[in-house]
């Protein structure tokens, strides 16, 4: 058995990390009863999953610190399809808050037949690839990203987890939910944080006042979120994440690409996105 076996599964033709994912859970997440008044943020890995379990319990509870006080990221907004889920579900309360990285193929049936809402959020594939080339490094349970260069390749061939990102993208841009989804970006996050918490709180209708509006926005800032330990990882093993080689929370920047690409990796990144994307309807909030 290669170490890749080891440590990813293949489902449905994506490649998924065993450590968080197996059968059972992947099982589970297909048969879970969606309720109406479920959210789920969406997200391609390293696109801000982890910023949106602050932000999400924080707008729907109108500002109530406790959950992101008390409860570990990973419980209070759990991943759909990860093994964590069926631990905590019975404990969840109404309205309830997911995430997940599965593309819109792989949602379960009773999602389609409610009328759970859906935050899918966007960030610059460039930052993407810099940030998952970290985030492998210091993930003992993933493998070893190599060179930049190399893990660059198998980002663009899409043997990366959850395979290609124009994939994953084209898939929720294509779907009939309509007025049930919403789009963000990491980078309109990052530029202007309370005025992306004000678009979200106005799409699950929230109603929160500027007063807490404000209020989230400090508790879910870069900086704030490092220092909690119920979201930086902290109370993650050192045998699974490895602070030492790289934080979670590691820069919180838009662009930091430009750090770590060659003029050639450019071209090249450049060159297979748009190839993928030609003839998209939709347009991307940033030049390639
Ligand atoms: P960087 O590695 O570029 O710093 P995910 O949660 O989907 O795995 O994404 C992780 C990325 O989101 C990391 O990017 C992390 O630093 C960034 N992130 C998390 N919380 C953030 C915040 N409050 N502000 C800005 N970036 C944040």
């Amino acid at each position: 058995m290669t170490a890749s076996e080891d440590m990813y599964m293949l489902y449905r033709g994506l490649m998924l990390p065993k450590e968080t994912h197996s059968l059972e859970s992947l099982q589970f997440a297909q048969e879970l009863a969606f309720k109406d008044e479920d959210v789920v943020s969406v997200t391609y890995p390293k696109s801000g999953t982890v910023w949106m379990q602050e932000i999400l319990p924080l707008v729907l509870n109108g500002g109530d610190l406790t959950p992101i006080q008390t409860t570990p990221n990973w419980d209070r907004v759990p991943w759909l399809e990860e093994k964590r889920l069926a631990v905590v579900v019975d404990q969840m309360t109404s309205p309830r808050a997911l995430v997940t990285h599965f593309p819109y193929n792989l949602m379960p049936p009773s999602f389609h037949t409610s009328k759970a809402k859906v935050i899918y959020v966007m960030r610059n594939p460039k930052d993407i690839v810099v940030s998952s080339y970290y985030f492998h490094q210091m993930a003992v349970f993933l493998e070893d990203p190599g060179t930049f260069d190399e893990f660059m390749g198998k980002f663009l061939e899409g043997r990366v987890l959850f395979g290609k990102w124009t994939d994953h993208v084209k898939s929720w841009k294509h779907t009939e939910l309509g007025d049930r989804i919403m789009y963000i970006t990491y980078e309109e996050m990052v530029q202007d944080l309370p005025a992306a918490l004000r678009r979200i709180s106005d799409f699950l209708g929230s109603n929160l006042s500027e007063e807490t509006i404000q209020k989230i926005a400090e508790h879910c800032s870069f900086n704030t979120m490092k220092e909690n330990g119920m979201s930086n990882f902290s109370l993650v093993n050192k045998l699974y994440m490895d602070f030492d080689k790289s934080p979670f929370l590691r820069k919180g920047v838009a662009g930091d690409w430009k750090n770590h690409f060659s003029s050639e990796q450019l071209a090249r990144f450049t060159s297979v996105i748009s190839k993928e994307l030609e003839g998209e309807r939709f347009s991307l909030p940033w030049s390639l």
